[in-house]
């Protein structure tokens, strides 16, 4: 006999509680728990929920009779199939591997649709299966004609219900499924609404579960939205093998970002340009963020080669420091997490005798680029200074490094990569860390600074 149990799963990150809260006390995120109810005894259900807690299943004895030695496994790897993009195979660590799910996440518009077509139409030779949940089989071919992508052999189905699609992948044994969106599908057996948590993971589960036996390797198109609050692809995350993020910068470029890869590393970006007849990949970005001037520069400005993934891009952080109103200072940057942005500001105000505790702080990077990687930190400073003194730098220098809380300045990746790049893009000048390259490439024009006071006297 079946009995059923009720419990309360946020929508943002899966979190499971028995009783509903107001609030998720994993995430934080308010009025995002959802009531499930599961039969038990239901074993499909059950195996969608343990699947997505992740918890390991009943052992039975047909799954013991599968066990097998270590020895005994097949070390034969499958070819990866080239997307047909150079910047999205990178991303993927070399292409798409036979059998692998990947999640495509980001904003509506963004151009996941997009990018997921063009793909299709790479692969099309190989046979391709296209879920269409939110457009009609018109609409897509119409963007199909529109993107030059032609192909018999891609199949389109213009279909959100689970069995419709597993029906389909029966039927055509693709080499290439997409699923846009997640979002769309839905399967009774997980519940009467379609986009509740239950529903995706039921339908992600069994997708990933057939991708996986019959080799097609399964692509997963996720909306996000700024506040990350429908029903989240984050609870997919641990169900795929590969996620990527699709953000867009303040131009025409879309940035795609490996944030879990089981077949490559997760620093890896892709950069593309959204045109009038489809995405175009840059695969050559190093200058795209940099902005061109003609004459002085104006304070606040600092140019930067950062090293984002596998290759250097020249960017250009910008500060502005005014008086706090209220006494309360405050920062303001999105582009570079605020904290950082807040222990840089606090390291000069110690080591270089500067305030900005009485200060209003924005940076920004333009661009539009989001940056993560600590060589962002000497350059931040330089511009939160010239920002702060309202001293421009000299035209044609560039600079890198981390900082320490001591004012030091520590060594950074990939330095003679960066003096390289920067030397490419026409700056005389790098300053850095007090570990230069130890070829003649770049020495001329590299200077090295020990602390943060060395740069500035450097500088100025
Ligand atoms: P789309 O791929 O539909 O976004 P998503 O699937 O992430 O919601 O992209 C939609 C946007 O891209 C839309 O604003 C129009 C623009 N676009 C172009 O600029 N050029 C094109 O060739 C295409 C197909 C779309
Ligand atoms: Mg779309």
């Amino acid at each position: 006999m079946s009995k059923s149990k009720t419990s309360y799963v946020c929508s943002a990150c899966g979190h499971t509680e028995p009783k509903w809260l107001g609030r998720c006390p994993q995430c934080g995120e308010w009025n995002s728990l959802q009531e499930q109810t599961i039969q038990r005894g239901d074993r499909r259900q059950e195996r969608t929920v343990r699947a997505a807690g992740g918890a390991a299943g009943g052992s039975s004895a047909a799954a013991a009779a599968a066990a097998v030695s270590l020895a005994e496994v097949s070390t034969a790897e499958h070819p990866r199939l080239p997307s047909g993009f150079d910047e999205l195979d990178r991303v993927l660590g070399g292409g798409l591997t036979p059998g692998s799910s990947v999640l495509v996440g980001g904003e509506p518009g963004i151009g996941k649709s997009t990018l997921m077509l063009h793909c299709a139409g790479a692969l099309a030779a190989r046979g391709v299966l296209y879920v269409s949940g939110e457009e009609s089989p018109h609409q897509v071919r119409r963007r199909a004609d529109r993107l030059g992508v032609t192909g018999a052999q891609i199949t389109i189905l213009a279909n959100a219900e689970l069995q419709a699609v597993l029906s389909a992948l029966e039927k055509v044994r693709p080499a290439v499924c997409i699923i846009d969106s997640i979002q769309t599908m839905h399967d009774p057996e997980a519940g009467a609404v379609p986009g509740t948590v239950n529903q995706i993971r039921y339908c992600s589960y069994e997708l990933t579960d057939w991708a996986r036996s019959n080799d097609t390797a399964l692509f997963l198109v996720a909306h996000v939205t700024k506040e990350g609050t429908i029903a989240g692809p984050k609870v997919l995350e641990h169900m795929v093998d590969t996620v990527l993020y699709f953000e867009q910068s303040e131009t025409d470029v879309r940035i795609l970002r490996a944030m879990k890869n089981r077949f490559g590393a997760t620093d890896e970006i892709g950069i593309f340009s959204m045109r009038e007849r489809g995405l175009i990949q840059m695969t050559d970005p190093g200058s795209i963020f940099l902005v061109h001037r003609d004459g002085a520069l104006p304070a606040g400005v600092v140019a930067a080669p950062v090293y984002e993934g596998s290759r250097v891009l020249l960017v250009e952080i910008q500060a502005l420091t005014v008086p706090a109103k209220g006494g309360v200072s405050r920062t303001f940057s999105d582009r570079i997490d605020s904290g950082r942005v807040s222990r840089v500001a606090a390291v000069l105000e110690k080591h270089a005798g500067i305030r900005f505790s009485d200060q209003d702080v924005y940076v920004n990077v333009a661009g539009g680029m989001r940056i993560g990687e600590v060589g962002v930190e000497l350059p931040l400073a330089m511009a939160l200074f010239s920002a702060r003194t309202d001293r421009p730098l000299p035209r044609g220098t560039t600079v890198t490094g981390e900082l320490s809380l001591a004012g030091e300045v520590r060594p950074v990746l990939h330095l003679r990569k960066r003096v390289r790049a920067a030397r490419e893009f026409g700056f005389e000048r790098c300053l850095g860390p007090a570990a230069a390259p130890d070829d003649d490439d770049g020495a001329e024009q590299w200077q090295q600074v020990a602390r943060i006071g060395n740069c500035i006297r450097a500088l100025w």
